[in-house]
């Protein structure tokens, strides 16, 4: 499927669904809601680019670490060629939003997509990804803008067990450890503007 007709798909799955609001008024509710929760999303043109440019091995695993609405997922699994698919958000109304998105997915979209496709295993889950284990996946990544100092940290020593050969996209923000390999360093358009993408190889 091309890419046009792909973008058309994927934002009629997303039409009438405001991320951003749902965002903020849940936010508003939270003690534990930070800097790091603050808002935005990957768009199709830069995502779709960044897919191509991480060149992920075929047939892996995916996973985003704060998946908001489910953007990435989504894009992911059109766009890329994963096996599983695994969107981790702490905030429980965008989680919400993001199952109610995919099972549209999964009945209305997945059904004219490539056999493949409809093989693809996506799991959606509401928690803290620093609680969460990662250490299946063979792409990782984290629209990493607002997050803070040490929450960047622990993320970074969460990612030094990952195992050799794991690839990690991390966007405005960087890895300063030696354990993994900066592989390349781009703009691409999010929701909120251009933004400075680093891709990374875990050693
Ligand atoms: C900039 S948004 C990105 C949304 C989505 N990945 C995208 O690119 O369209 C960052 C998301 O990370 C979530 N988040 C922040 N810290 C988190 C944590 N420790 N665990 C899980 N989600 C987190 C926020 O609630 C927010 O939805």
């Amino acid at each position: 499927m091309d890419f046009q007709r792909t973008k058309s798909i994927f934002e009629s799955l997303y039409s009438g669904v405001d991320g951003y609001s749902v965002s903020s008024k849940a936010r508003k509710n939270l003690s534990f809601a930070s800097k790091a929760h603050t808002y935005g999303e990957v768009t199709p043109e830069g995502f779709y680019q960044i897919l191509q440019d991480a060149k992920a091995k075929n047939g892996g695993i995916f996973y985003d670490l704060g998946s908001g609405t489910g953007k990435a997922v989504i894009l992911a699994s059109l766009f890329g060629d994963f096996s599983k698919l695994v969107g981790i958000e702490e905030i429980e109304d965008l989680h919400r939003a993001s199952v109610d998105i995919f099972r549209r997915y999964e009945t209305e979209v997945k059904p004219i997509l490539p056999s493949e496709k409809q093989k693809q295993v996506i799991e959606l889950v509401n928690s803290d990804f620093l609680e969460f284990d990662i250490s299946e996946a063979d792409l990782i990544f984290a629209h990493s803008t607002c997050f803070y100092d040490e929450l960047m940290i622990a993320l970074e020593k969460k990612c030094a067990l990952l195992r050799k050969g794991t690839k990690l996209i991390l966007v405005t923000k960087n890895f300063n450890s030696p354990l993994f390999e900066p592989l390349k360093s781009s703009e691409y358009p999010m929701s909120w503007g251009k933004a400075t993408v680093n891709f990374y190889e875990k050693l």
